[in-house]
Formats: C-alpha cells, structure tokens, sequence
C-alpha cells in the first residue's frame, strides 16, 4: 500500500499501486480502423506531452510502483522521440511493451528501440487475407509489413504478442489466424472481439459477429489451447453483449491502471473521456501520485461502496466491480449503474437485442477513424502513411 503524500484534497483515501501504464503517445495513425480504441475526439499533435514531459511522467510512475507500460498511440512510432521515451521508462525500472501495427518502423529503429531498452512487441493484426486486412485498416500494404516486423522482432530475440481484435469480418478466419501466429513465431495471441465503445461503438452495425460464431470461436480457442500447449499461449475476450455477467473492467476503477492521453489526461481507463461531466487532471499540473490517490476523477468509482443495486447485494461485487462504467454510462445514462452486459442490469434484454439486430446486417461501410470524424465510406486508396505528421 501506498500512503497519501503532497495531496491538494483534504480527503484521506488509501489505494494500492497502480501496476499498469497506457501510454498513448499521439493519436496520429496510418491506419484508420474502424474499431479504434481511441476517442472519436482525437487529440492533435500540437498538443503532445514533449519528450521532458514523458521522462518526468515515467518517473513519477516508476516511484509510485508502476511494473509495465505500453506504448501506444495512435501509432507510437510516428513519435521520433520514441527512443528516448522508451529510454525513460526503462531507466525508471518500468518494463516496456511496445503496442503497435508495425507498418512504420525499420530493422535499424525496432534495433535501437531495443538498445534503448524496448523489452516487449505487441503487434496488431487485421485479417490474414492481404486485401481484407487493407480494407479494414484503410491502408494500402500492411500486412507484408507485418510479417517482415515479426521477423525482426524475432531476430532480434524479442518476445512478440499478436493481437487480433476480432469481429464480423474476420470472425470466420481464426484457425488461420492462430496459424498465423505460430508461423510468425508469436508466444501469444490475444483474440479479443471488439468491445464497442468509441469508434466501434459508432461502426458496431458493421462490425458485431453473431454468438454462434463467437461461440464457435470458443470452441476454436480451446482446441487451440490444448494442441498448442507450450508454443502459443491464447488469450480470449468475448463480446460484452453476448455475455452473462460483465467482464471487471480494469480490474476496478482505480485498482491496477493509468492511461494518460498524448495531451497528458490523466485517466482512470482509455474511455473514460466518454464519461460526460467528469474532469480529469493532467500531468502538466498535478503529480502522477497526488493524481492516483486523490483525484476526484480516480475515486469517483474506486472500491465498490457507490454500486447501486442490483450490484450492491450481489455476491460477485467484489469479483467484477459492477463490470465497466464506461458501458454502464453510455446504455444508462449514469457510469454507477450496473453494467448492462450483466444479465441482473434491467438494460441487459436491450444489449442482446440491439446485438442480435446489427450482427444480421450485411454492411461494412465503415466510418473509418479520421481526425475530421466522417459519415460517409473513406477512400482507402487515398491514405497514405505520409499523412502522420
Ligand atoms: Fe456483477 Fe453487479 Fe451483475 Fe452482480 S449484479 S454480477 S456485481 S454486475
Ligand atoms: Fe472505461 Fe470499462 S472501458 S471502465
């Protein structure tokens, strides 16, 4: 446990260190998937915390007992300080996972990524079908890019993750996806079906997969598990809609994790910007620390005392606090209610028919993530990686 230091509230909280650090670098990306886990309000260049105020930052989350950060973005590699970002955490004793669709770097960078103390390669993958995978991330050419940073990566005795976030359009292909991995010599995949907020919330239509192929896709999974036993490890993430009790997300609100924006928000979960009327400090003005033991924005859900019912008298409070606020805020209207992906939430017959309405539709005009959010089709032939800086 932690104690409260140099706090500017007069309140008197105690918590446990966080573990985790997202760090989202940039929100500037090549590509444009439409299932971005990024705000639909990205946040500009011009706004970046600059090279100093990353160092600082990781200093400050390595005193206050953060283990691991990810890199991320956006696409963290368009950063060109990346080297001395990565240099910084390291040297705060932080371990670091660089999160990242890899159509960006070269052999030379990912190797002084490495001499900078990089100790970790999460890389993200599409579709195992070339064309597909370019359509959707509305960009020309990834998945040849992919394939040649694996290698690297390898080369380089790195260890590598595959994340491949699953959805209609790719939910028939994961036998061959889980091939893929092993081929690339992957010690883990993450298939993890797109959870909807933000960008997939706004392209959930075209995106949701029915439950019988999510549960296939279980079925897939645990086979897997068993023949790969030792080679690939799998990790799974089933779509909220279609389960029965929510996911803990987070682990708890203000339990284990910090995001902080490009601009320096400080956030107890990448989507809790969504979360209308809550204010949020940033690293410019308030010490990581004074921000994780006292702001209002991390002790607002912290524990599980503010749950309503049905969550308050329920035996799996303290396992899934009440599942994800976020969620609970956009079907409810009010981030304290019970998730509705609970099957106890009143909202939760709602969930599963909006689910089993969209995942009938055969659409795939996705709204592809743009700084200028769009409503019509984009033009993948127009992006070009250029377009980053
Ligand atoms: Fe979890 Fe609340 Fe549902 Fe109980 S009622 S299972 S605590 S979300
Ligand atoms: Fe914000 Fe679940 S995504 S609490």
């Amino acid at each position: 446990m932690i104690e409260a230091g140099n706090t500017q509230e007069t309140e008197s909280i105690c918590a446990v260190a966080p573990m985790g650090l997202l760090a989202e670098l940039t929100h500037r990306c090549p590509l444009q998937c439409p299932y971005c886990s990024n705000p639909t309000e990205l946040e500009r260049s011009s706004g970046e915390l600059s090279t100093e105020d990353w160092t600082r930052v990781f200093k400050e989350a390595g005193d206050l007992g953060i283990l691991q950060t990810h890199l991320s973005g956006g696409e963290p590699t368009v950063r060109k300080d990346l080297e001395l970002i990565t240099r910084a955490a390291s040297d705060a004793g932080i371990y670091t996972n660089l999160i990242t669709a890899g159509v960006l770097l070269t052999k030379e960078r990912l190797k002084r990524l490495v001499d900078h103390g990089l100790d970790h390669v999460q890389l993200s993958v599409q579709h195992v079908d070339a064309k597909l995978a370019d359509k959707i991330a509305g960009f020309k050419g990834g998945y040849s890019k992919k394939v040649e940073l694996a290698k690297w990566v390898k080369d380089l005795d790195l260890p590598l993750t595959l994340n491949a976030p699953m959805h209609r359009h790719n939910v028939e292909y994961l036998d061959e996806i889980i091939e893929f991995a092993v081929k690339l010599g992957a010690e883990r995949l993450e298939v993890a079906h797109i959870q909807y907020y933000g960008w997939a919330f706004e392209n959930r239509h075209t995106l949701i997969p029915t439950k019988e192929q999510v549960y296939r896709n279980a079925d897939t999974v645990d086979e897997a598990r068993e023949r790969l036993k030792g080679i690939l490890a799998i990790d799974f993430v089933v779509p909220d809609y279609y389960a029965v009790r929510p996911k803990p997300c987070m682990g708890g609100w203000g339990s284990s994790f910090i995001t902080i924006s490009p601009t320096g928000k400080v956030l107890p979960c990448h989507a809790a910007a969504s979360i209308k009327g809550m204010e949020f400090d940033n690293v410019k003005d308030r010490h990581l620390r004074d921000i994780w033991l006292h702001s209002s924005a991390f002790n607002k859900y912290r524990g599980t005392d503010y749950l309503p019912e049905p969550c308050k008298s329920c035996e799996f409070r303290e396992i899934d606090f009440g599942g994800c606020r976020c969620q609970a805020f956009m079907f409810t209207g009010d981030a304290a209610n019970t998730d509705p992906a609970c099957s106890k939430s009143s909202f939760h017959k709602e969930l599963l028919q909006i689910a089993e309405k969209e995942s009938q539709m055969n659409e795939d005009d996705f709204m592809y993530r743009k700084f200028t959010k769009q409503t019509s089709k984009a033009d993948a032939s127009k992006v070009d990686a250029a377009k980053v800086d």
